[in-house]
């Protein structure tokens, strides 16, 4: 398999070829998302209101993040020839040029996309909405994520005006699209917006003041976001990873707050009820289907 060499610019292009998005549903989606408020719990579970916001600024470093075969998309694309001899992927491939694309409704980027979602690896959001019940339901002040993705909170949280949203993300290439996402948010919001591109290991949580963590932190092994520490077993980030960072932002957290995690249930198991006790509720993450079976469940501890 060879490396790909796509330039940044390509990149952005070949992301608006599979996602084209305009400004106009932007600012039209985050006027909706701001008219929704503190209702989002009533919103459809399949409503996908705000997700064009994230990805307007974050699709394409979407991309970059490596699946199975430790291959991201673009890698992917420019080895298609190589992908090929594997027969599930062929025939994939096979079956969108005679039946499911038969009349070339899609053009090829979307369809290796699709390809690349089920064959390898779909790289998931968590959607605004989502983040929005969550808040409307613990009414926070200021909230600390310290595995902050592709934005999806940040989205949230202005559009419910929370006084204070402070991110942490040590994908350092994520830094231009925050930028510009904090910009486009800041015109309808007055949430104060802290992001910070580090470890999230290596801040001092003494420093910062917060009254709810929700958080989506990596689990293990199954994607490989850029720039994160690789651990070579799950004792290891067990060790090196949850254990000291949920130790470090739960200690901080101001008494009456709420520290919460979307987690599977083996990072709960493994990890959580040693350092934290059993979470004081914990409810199934609802999304669409994924094609690998393991349950996200979000846990709440009360402080
Ligand atoms: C599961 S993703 C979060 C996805 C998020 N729920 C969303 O939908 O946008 C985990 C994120 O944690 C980040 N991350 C991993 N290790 C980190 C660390 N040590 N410090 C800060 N962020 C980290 C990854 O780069 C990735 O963006």
């Amino acid at each position: 398999m060879i490396g790909e060499s796509f330039t940044e610019e390509k990149k952005v292009e070949i992301a608006n070829k599979i996602k084209a998005i305009e400004l106009k549903t932007v600012e039209k989606e985050f006027k909706e998302l701001q008219k929704i408020g503190i209702d989002a719990f009533k919103i459809s579970e399949r409503s996908r209101i705000g997700n064009n916001i994230v990805d307007y600024f974050t699709f394409t470093q979407r991309l970059n993040t490596r699946g199975k075969y430790n291959v991201n998309y673009f890698e992917f694309i420019a080895n298609l020839e190589y992908f090929k001899e594997k027969k599930f992927i062929q025939n994939m491939l096979n079956y969108y040029e005679t039946v499911k694309n038969k009349n070339k409704n899609k053009n090829d980027y979307i369809v290796w996309k699709e390809v690349y979602n089920i064959c390898i690896s779909a790289i998931n959001i968590m959607r605004p909405i989502v983040y929005m019940e969550i808040y409307s339901k613990y009414k926070p002040n200021a909230i600390l994520d310290f595995c902050a993705g592709w934005g999806g909170a940040l989205v949230a949280s202005s559009a419910l005006n929370i006084p204070k949203y402070i991110g942490i993300e040590i994908n350092n290439h994520l830094l231009k699209s925050y930028e510009k996402l904090q910009e486009f948010v800041s015109q309808y919001s007055s949430t104060e917006i802290n992001m910070f591109f580090q470890d999230a290991l290596s801040v001092d949580y003494e420093k910062l003041d917060y009254d709810l963590v929700f958080t989506s932190p990596p689990y293990y092994f199954i994607q490989r976001y850029e720039n994160n520490v690789v651990y070579e077993t799950k004792q290891q980030m067990d060790e090196l990873f949850y254990k000291p960072l949920f130790s470090k932002t739960y200690l901080h957290l101001k008494k009456g707050g709420h520290y919460i995690l979307n987690v599977n249930r083996e990072v709960y198991e493994r990890v959580c009820v040693n350092l934290l006790g059993p979470a004081d509720e914990e409810y199934p993450y609802k999304k669409s289907k994924r094609q690998n079976n393991y349950q996200e469940i979000v846990y709440v501890w009360n402080k």
